[in-house]
């Protein structure tokens, strides 16, 4: 049997600094019943001093590594999905080798927007095939607040920084990764996109209220059909579902958990809906965290594993949809 690329540990970062809706009205016109019930959201978080992309991913990492029990230099490659590296030279991944002191590894970002994590984990699926004894980091990482335009109450509300990471090698056992498919369609770029392309380095700012936040901010803008968004998230993951269910010869009714991209819980309810999934199957953290991009899907499952909620030979779904547009699924035995 070719060998199947197992999680074997999971860590998340989450910036300490919380930004509530509250917070949010007195920054634009808005309120916290706006966004609650078009969004979910409740709260974010916006990363500071000593929170840069790759600082989180760093930290994820770590967490990740003590879990797998493996240490840094057993590390043999590095893949960050992100689109908020603090430089455009060297990769997020290249600053996470060095920071965690992974140097047996080769390391290189990529970017596929809030489906950054999936395609990752895509990647190091097809290195564990041919090379089943190589452990891979994985990792989603973004610091969106530093690219939000303050200003614009139909984006800024809605994303959050963070960084989930895991260890991925390989595994001849019945569990690990099943079945998976990405899709990208770049036809409708201009449905969601951030341009001009923000600046080389972005850092992240020290401050104490968001409005100085509007001070670092680098000119570079959030373009959102948020309808159309919408209705292709649903349809694109809610088909993909469909696709990898059939191709697999299982029911809805087999899946334990669902561990989305975490959008818009509105979102996350239709799609639910339109592959017949019960809604407690769905696990969510966009109440606390909003949207951070590629970071969304690890850091949920990070938290949904340290909360004992996966259980061995657990029947797991991922599901992203981001910019480009990209998005797939990723069918797991846990
Ligand atoms: N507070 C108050 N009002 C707001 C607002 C805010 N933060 N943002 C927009 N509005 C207003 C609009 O200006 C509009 O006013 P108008 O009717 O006077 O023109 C009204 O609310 C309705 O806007 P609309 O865009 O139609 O709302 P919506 O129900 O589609 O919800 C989103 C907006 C963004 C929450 C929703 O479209 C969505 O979640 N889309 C997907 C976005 C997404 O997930 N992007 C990332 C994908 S990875």
């Amino acid at each position: 049997m070719t060998a199947r690329s197992k999680i074997i540990g999971t860590g998340s970062y989450l910036p300490k600094r919380i930004l509530t809706n509250n917070e949010l009205e007195k920054i634009v016109e808005t309120s916290d019943e706006w966004i609650t019930t078009r969004t979910g959201i409740k709260t974010r978080r916006i990363a500071g001093s000593g929170e840069e992309t790759s600082e989180m991913a760093a930290e994820a990492a770590n967490k990740a590594l003590t879990m797998a029990g493996v240490t840094a230099q057993e590390i043999d490659m590095i893949i960050v999905g992100t689109i908020t590296a603090e430089m455009v030279m060297p990769s997020c991944a290249c600053l996470v080798q060095k920071e965690i002191g992974a140097e047996n590894a080769f390391a290189f970002d990529i970017s596929a927007a809030c489906s950054g994590f999936l395609y990752a984990l895509e990647i190091a699926d097809r290195y564990i095939k041919n090379a089943p004894d190589m452990k891979i980091l994985v990792i989603g990482a973004e610091t969106l607040s530093a690219r939000v335009d303050w200003q614009d109450r139909n984006t800024c509300i809605l994303f959050g920084d963070g960084a989930g990471a895991c260890v991925v090698t390989g595994s001849n056992d019945e569990d690990g990764l099943l079945s998976s498919q990405l899709y990208s369609d770049g036809r409708l770029w201009q449905l969601l996109s951030l341009d001009p392309a923000p600046r080389c380095y972005c850092p992240v700012v020290d401050y104490e209220t968001i409005p100085d936040r509007k001070s670092s901010y680098d000119g570079s803008t959030f373009n959102m059909a948020g309808r159309d968004v919408f209705k292709y998230a649903v349809r694109g993951m809610g088909d993909a579902v469909e696709i990898l269910l059939n191709k697999e010869g299982i029911t809805v009714d087999d899946i334990d958990l669902m561990i989305p991209h975490q959008a818009n819980i509105r979102i996350l309810k239709s799609l639910a809906e339109r592959v017949n999934l019960p809604f407690e199957k769905v696990y969510t953290t966009i109440q606390k965290y909003g949207n951070s991009s590629a970071a969304s899907l690890p850091i949920a499952l990070d938290e949904a594993n340290r909360e004992g909620r996966l259980q061995k030979d657990d029947l797991l779904l991922f599901s992203v949809f981001g910019g480009g547009f990209t998005w797939g699924v990723a069918l797991w035995r846990w």
